[in-house]
Formats: C-alpha cells, structure tokens, sequence
C-alpha cells in the first residue's frame, strides 16, 4: 500500500517535473473553429505582410492602393520605406503587391475582418531580435536600414503564414476554401523560399555593425519562434546540423521542413504567442499591441 502510494507520487512528481520542464502545459493539438473564423485568422498575417511589404519597397502601405480592404481598422505604426538594393526592392515590391490579391481574395471569400492595429517600428524588430539574443543589440537592430536587415526581418513573415496554411487546410470543411487556402500556400512558400534563397547567398557575411553572420541571426529567429511557440522544432535556421537538413545529408537549409521534408505546420494559438512576442496567445504584444482580430484570436484575449 505505502510502496504503491510512493510509486504513484513519484510518477505524480515526474509528470510535474515534465510539464514544467515543458514550460507549462501548452496545447499543440486543434483547434475548434469554422471555416469562415480560421481564413479571417490569416487576414491578421497578410495585412501584417501586405504593410511590411508595400512600405519598405514603396514608403506607402496598403491605403494608397486598397483603401477599403482595412475596413476602417488603423493604419500601421513605423513602417517605413526601407534601404534595400535595386534587385531586393522589385522582389519586396512584387511580394506587396501579391498581398493585396491574398487580402481581396479572402475578403471576397468571407467577408474580411478589420485591419489589427499593427505596431511596424523599428523598436518593435529591436525587441525581437534582442529576444532572440538573449542581449541587447548595440546600436538596437534596424530593420529598415539596409538589404541585409530588411530580408532578416521579412523572414519572420511569410514563413509564419506558410506554415498557418499548412496546418489550416486539413481542417477546412469545404473544398471551395481548401481551394483559396492551397492557393495562398503556394504564394507564401514561394516568397519564403525566395528569402531565405537571398539570406543563404549571404550566410557567411556579417551583419553590420555585430560581429554576428547571416546564418547565425537566421538560427538565433528560429529558436525563438520555437520557443515562443512551445510546440517543438517547427522553425529552422538556414544552416544547420546535418540531423535538421534534409535527408541529413547536407547543412545548407535552403527550405525549413520536417525529416521527410515535409512543411511543418501550426495552430492559430502557436501563431499568436510567435508574432505577440509574448508566448501567450493571450497576451498582445509585439506586431499586434492590441490584439490580432478575428472571432478566433479574439477569443483568447480574456478580459484582462
Ligand atoms: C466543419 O466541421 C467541424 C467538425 O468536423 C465543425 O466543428 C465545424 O463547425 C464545421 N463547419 C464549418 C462551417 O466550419
Ligand atoms: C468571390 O467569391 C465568390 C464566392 O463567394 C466566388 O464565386 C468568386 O469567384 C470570387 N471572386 C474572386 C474575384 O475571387
Ligand atoms: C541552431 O544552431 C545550433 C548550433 O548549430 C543547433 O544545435 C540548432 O539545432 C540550430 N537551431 C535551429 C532551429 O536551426
Ligand atoms: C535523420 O536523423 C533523425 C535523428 O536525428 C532521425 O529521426 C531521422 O529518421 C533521420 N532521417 C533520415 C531520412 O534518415
């Protein structure tokens, strides 16, 4: 009795002891949601790209083309037209104008949703990238300031869409919506390959004025992502050890995907403790300091 009392204590404690090494219980597993509620939830991130995009190739964001897609949410905070060379700049500006089409196909497809208050500052990146340190950038990391910085940062982007999409068709109901869904995929891996392509050719540089090289910044993002998220590896750098590559035959990490080369893929709640900075899909912060919108986000933002 007292022997089996003890057994059952200690595996008690060993759970704990898992759990919290886990860093609480968190869920990865699905959601609950419609159709309709799970596509809005992607408007959050294509705004996001949409006004990252448009404003560091052109310095104007999504209302001088489309002024009716924002449905009278704010206009983004700090984003700026950025330094980026000529070749970068016509590759940004393609990917903006692409985001407009993803906001109008699935505003047509749902009805939209206002546009999130999004926070585009430079302080904003600086934060994240010091997260991703674990210290201070000196001076505080600029995305705006040059090719190098600006594709840093649009890597935390679409790669977070890609893999939203990933996880959301299997669980659409009607085939009109897997449709629009696989669609949008195609064009969010493809903008992700084509950056990562343009980090990987400059993997070895440093980037300026840290003594800290392209892959380096690409693996520091990822861990955190991941760690954020809470989910397990699902975000990888663009150089790894041959156990993350594919076939782990190589450490060149041109596509971020599983040991089957297979795309990783992530609930709305993993989405949202990444791009809230704050591991919580429950605490805004970061890109959405109020919240990302949608019936699904809105849902974990308890009344504080
Ligand atoms: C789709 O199916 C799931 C159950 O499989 C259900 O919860 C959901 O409400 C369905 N309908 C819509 C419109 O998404
Ligand atoms: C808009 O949505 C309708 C269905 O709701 C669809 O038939 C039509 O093709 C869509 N149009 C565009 C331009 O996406
Ligand atoms: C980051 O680099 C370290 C050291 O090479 C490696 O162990 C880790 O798996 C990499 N992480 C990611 C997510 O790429
Ligand atoms: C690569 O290595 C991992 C363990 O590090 C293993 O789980 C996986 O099956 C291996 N993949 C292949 C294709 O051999």
């Amino acid at each position: 009795m007292a022997r089996r009392f003890l057994f059952c204590a200690s595996l008690f404690i060993l759970t704990l002891e898992v759990s919290l090494a886990m860093g609480a219980p968190t869920n990865c597993g699905p959601i609950q949601a419609t159709d309709t509620d799970r596509i809005e939830f992607a408007l959050n991130l294509e705004f996001l790209e949409a006004e990252f995009f448009l404003n560091g190739a052109l310095g104007r964001g999504l209302d001088s083309f489309a002024p009716s897609f924002a449905k009278g949410g704010p206009p983004p905070t700090g984003a700026k037209k950025a330094n980026l060379d000529p070749l970068v700049a016509k590759i940004i500006e393609e990917f903006g104008y692409e985001e407009i089409g993803h906001l109008r196909a699935i505003i047509n497809a749902t009805g939209g949703i206002p546009r999130p208050l999004l926070d585009l500052s430079t302080q904003t990146f600086a934060n994240i990238f010091n997260q991703a340190f674990g210290f201070k950038l000196t001076p505080p990391f600029d995305p705006y300031l040059n090719t190098v910085n600006y594709l840093l940062a649009s890597n935390l982007i679409p790669y977070v869409g890609l893999v939203g999409y990933v996880g959301t068709i299997p669980e659409l109901n009607s085939s009109y919506f897997r449709r629009l869904v696989a669609g949008l995929l195609g064009v969010e891996a493809g903008q992700d390959a084509v950056l990562r392509a343009l980090l990987y050719e400059r993997a070895n540089e440093k980037v300026m004025p840290y003594d800290i090289t392209v892959a380096e910044f690409t693996n520091r993002t990822a861990e955190l992502k991941n760690r954020l998220a809470m989910c397990g590896i699902k975000d990888e750098g663009i150089i790894v050890p041959l156990f993350l590559g594919a076939e782990n035959r190589t450490n060149s990490n041109i596509l971020s995907a599983n040991t089957d080369s297979l795309s990783y893929s992530r609930t709305p709640p993993e989405i949202l403790r990444i791009v809230y900075g704050t591991g919580s899909e429950n605490k805004p912060g970061g890109f959405y300091p109020n919240g990302a919108g949608g019936n699904i986000a809105r849902r974990y933002l308890s009344p504080a």
